[in-house]
C-alpha cells in the first residue's frame, strides 16, 4: 500500500501557494527541515520566521542553513510560537502566506519537551489573525504520542469553531487507519473577517 507521507502533503500545498519574495513562518523549527523548504520558496527576496523553545533545535538550523546561500531569508526566534504576535513585526501582520507547524518533539531529542494544547491554541489564534488572504495554515499533528491525543482533539474542536465563511478547514488523514495515526489540518484564509 502506497503511504501517503503528511509532510510531503503539507509541502506540496504550501509550494502551490508560496512565491519568491513572501513571508512565512515556521511555528516549530525543529530539526529546520521545513524551515529550509520554506526558505527555499520564498527565497532570496522573502522571509521565513522560525519559533523553537529550544536552543539546540535554534543552534542546529542555524548551522543547516550555513550551507544552503539562504541565511538572509532566516529569523530565527528563541521563543514560544504563542509570542507570534509580538515578535512578528506588525506591519507583517495580514501579510503572511503560510505558517507551518510540526506538533510534538523533536526527534533524536528530549521526548519529554513536546507541544502543549494551551500554547499550540493560542499560537493558532494569533497565526489566523495574522495570515494573509488566501494564505494557509498547515498543522501537523500527532495523537500518538502521550499528550498527543489530547492536543490533536483540541486542535481539531478549535477548527471546528472557525468561521467557515472566512476559513475553509481540511484534514488529510494518512493511510494507517488508527485514531492514532498523524493528520494534517489545513487552515485556508477565504477573506478577511466579518467582525
Ligand atoms: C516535531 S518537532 C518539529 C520538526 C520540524 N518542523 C522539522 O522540520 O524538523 C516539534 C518542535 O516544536 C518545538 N516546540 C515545542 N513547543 C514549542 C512552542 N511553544 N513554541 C515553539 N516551538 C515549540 C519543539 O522544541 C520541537 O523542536
Amino acid at each position: 500500500m502506497k503511504r501517503i507521507s503528511l509532510v510531503n502533503a503539507a509541502h506540496d500545498l504550501v509550494r502551490d501557494i508560496l512565491r519568491p519574495g513572501d513571508i512565512a513562518i515556521d511555528a516549530t523549527v525543529g530539526n529546520g527541515h521545513d524551515t529550509v523548504f520554506l526558505a527555499g520558496q520564498v527565497g532570496p527576496f522573502g522571509q521565513v520566521y522560525g519559533f523553537d523553545i529550544q536552543q539546540a533545535a535554534i543552534d542546529s538550523t542555524r548551522e543547516k542553513f550555513g550551507k544552503t546561500g539562504l541565511s538572509n531569508c532566516l529569523t530565527l526566534i528563541h521563543a514560544s510560537h504563542a509570542d507570534m504576535d509580538n515578535k512578528i513585526p506588525v506591519q507583517l501582520h495580514g501579510k503572511i502566506s503560510v505558517i507551518m507547524f510540526n506538533l510534538g518533539y523533536l526527534p533524536g531529542s528530549d521526548k519529554n519537551v513536546i507541544t502543549q494544547t494551551d500554547s499550540t491554541l493560542a499560537a493558532l489564534t494569533v497565526a489566523k489573525r495574522i495570515l494573509a488572504v488566501s494564505g494557509i495554515i498547515t498543522l501537523l499533528a500527532y495523537p500518538g504520542h502521550l499528550g498527543g491525543e489530547q492536543e490533536t482533539d483540541q486542535v481539531e474542536k478549535w477548527c471546528s469553531h472557525l468561521d467557515t465563511r472566512q476559513f475553509e478547514i481540511s484534514t488529510i488523514y494518512s493511510t494507517e487507519h488508527k485514531d492514532s495515526a498523524p493528520r494534517l489540518f489545513v487552515i485556508r484564509k477565504l477573506c478577511e473577517g466579518f467582525d
